[in-house]
């Protein structure tokens, strides 16, 4: 074998690594496109799941929403919760699955608020509400009891004043 005929077969032995070599790059490239092109691949299956079920956590909700922003004129300003016992319960309960406006605008006897709790746990997975179910239909009840329409309320007078003539 001479020196020509020896540089011939590495220059070829060279070619074959760089077929090999651009054939591996190739796959590669094409594996990552597929990847973008593709959300759904196999790979990316878990991380949605995931997410979507921790937003019904109740481990999550603590994190989600607690007790913060001011409260003017006994409103609540993040959520227009009115202020009373039991207001913390409600936000930390009431606020992950809806907005807080679902509760506020609706108006309800203590029997329905606890039947509207109870359609929740049943088909909604809301939680057990524990300890804190008492309080927090005790404010509903208190807070968001159904408005009388017909009729005024009474008036309550204090304070009785003299005619003078
Ligand atoms: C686990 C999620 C979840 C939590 C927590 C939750 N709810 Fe709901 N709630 C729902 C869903 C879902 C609906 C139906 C929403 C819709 O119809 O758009 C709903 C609807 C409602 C409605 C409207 C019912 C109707 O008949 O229209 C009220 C009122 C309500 N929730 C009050 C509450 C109160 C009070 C709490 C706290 C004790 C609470 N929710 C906590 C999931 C939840």
């Amino acid at each position: 074998m001479n020196d020509k005929e020896n540089f011939l077969t590495q220059i070829k032995l060279l070619g074959k690594s760089l077929v090999l070599f651009s054939a591996v790059i190739v796959s590669i490239c094409a594996f990552i496109l597929y990847l973008v092109l593709n959300p759904n691949a196999d790979i990316f299956k878990a991380t949605p799941e995931i997410s979507e079920t921790s937003s019904i956590d109740t481990t999550s909700t603590a994190e989600i929403s607690s007790f913060e922003g001011e409260i003017k004129n006994g409103i609540h300003v993040p959520t227009g919760f009115v202020e009373d016992d039991g207001l913390e319960a409600v936000i930390n309960n009431c606020t992950n699955c809806h907005s807080a406006k679902l509760v506020t605008q609706n108006r309800m006897s203590k029997e329905n608020w606890l039947a509207t709790i109870r359609w929740m746990q049943e088909t909604q997975n809301l939680w057990d509400l524990g300890d804190d179910e008492p309080l927090i239909l005790d404010y509903l009840a208190t807070n968001y009891a159904p408005k009388e329409k017909g009729r005024r309320a009474n008036l309550e007078i204090e304070d009785w004043y003299e005619l003078k003539q």
